[in-house]
């Protein structure tokens, strides 16, 4: 089914400007690593590059900026769903300049697409501003093989893959998930960077805010992060054995490749939120080299992992957590 939505001008420096800003904001909803938000946008002629923002960026937990890249990679999904909703045609070049690797992307405003815009296309734009991240047990149903399909569609049209774990496989994501925080905690850099993005001295309008770390420990075969202290949400006493755990792999370890990630990701999540499946990120066993190479081999060295997903479904009739906060537009866009 179409609708017609469509701009009505030729693209014009005013209503393209409008555009570009209402699609930098669509992208500010993006997950990111702690929220970090590692993202600056800039308006350019003819549309928007991408870059890391260095002061957004965890020194001691993403050294190389793969995380904040794949978190970039997500945004940079976001605006292109957003762009397309609002009848625009673009173009993406990925690392444009190899000798600036920290400027991820240009889009380039092509100008109004020709076709009306297809109502899924509106939908999945409507659905950026409903997606959030739910740390709770995942003690509704589990999920089942269609969802999985549907998923791993969303994951290859980005150019990445999705690995399902088996169940004799969680043992081994268990252990590395205990693995890399028990040795991430005892260091003190480390605690410090998560307790600064966690904590009161976080910028405000990012970081993880209380209302959505868990407020007790929670009965999961893996281990969700240990933000160092508990939260304010209350979560159930149930057991989420019935959650699928899956990795988001690819073939390349290059910058984007983790681009194609984090657009994987948002794919993935956003398709998740509207057929009503939970996801929710870990990526403890991403962030240190020797629980990353324990991934790879889950994978029978198929290919490089990105991220660990657990995917299953919540409460059935629960409005869930709260939303973590936003930088406002006007601080992650440069206009000139
Ligand atoms: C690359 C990446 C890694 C993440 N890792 C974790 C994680 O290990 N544990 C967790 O609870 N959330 C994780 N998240 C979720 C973020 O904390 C979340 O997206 C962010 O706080 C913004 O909140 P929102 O998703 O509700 O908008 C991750 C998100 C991304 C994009």
């Amino acid at each position: 089914m179409t609708i017609k939505l469509r701009p009505s001008t030729q693209p014009n420096t005013e209503a393209l400007a409008k555009a570009l800003t209402q699609t930098v904001t669509a992208a500010g909803l993006a997950p990111s690593i702690h929220n970090t938000q590692p993202w600056r946008w800039r308006m350019t002629g003819d549309g928007l590059d991408l870059h890391l923002e260095p002061s957004r960026l965890l020194q001691v937990s993403d050294p190389d900026t793969r995380l904040s890249t794949l978190s970039c990679g997500a945004a940079l999904h976001h605006a292109r769903v957003s762009l397309a909703a609002q009848g625009w045609r673009a173009t993406v070049t990925r690392i444009p300049d190899p000798a600036h690797p920290g400027h991820l992307a240009h889009l380039r405003v092509d100008g109004p697409a020709p076709e009306p815009v297809e109502a899924l296309t509106v939908r999945r734009a409507r659905t950026i501003g409903l997606r959030h991240t739910d740390r709770r047990p995942l003690t509704g149903p589990p999920i089942g093989p269609a969802d999985i399909t549907t998923l791993l569609t969303a994951v290859g049209a980005e150019g990445a893959s999705l690995y399902i774990l088996r169940p004799d496989q969680i043992i081994d994501l268990a252990t590395s998930a205990h693995h890399a925080q028990r040795t991430d905690l005892h260091e003190a850099r480390w605690q410090a960077e998560l307790a600064h993005w966690t904590g009161g001295t976080r910028p405000t309008g990012s970081g993880i805010p209380d209302a959505t770390i868990p407020a007790q420990p929670s009965e999961t075969p893996v281990p969700g992060r240990d933000f160092g202290h508990y939260g304010d949400l209350p979560i159930s006493q149930g057991h989420d054995r019935a959650a699928v755990f899956a990795i988001i792999y690819g073939r390349g370890d290059r910058p984007q490749d983790w681009l194609h990630a984090g657009e994987a990701l948002s794919a993935a999540w956003l398709t998740a939120t509207e057929i009503g499946v939970s996801l929710l990120p870990l990526s403890a066993t991403i962030e240190t080299l020797s629980t990353r190479q324990a991934m790879r081999a889950l994978l029978s060295s198929a290919g490089h992992p990105y991220l660990v997903l657990r995917l299953g479904t919540a409460e059935p009739d629960d409005t869930g957590p709260a939303y973590a906060p936003r930088l406002p537009t006007d601080q992650i866009i440069d206009m000139s």
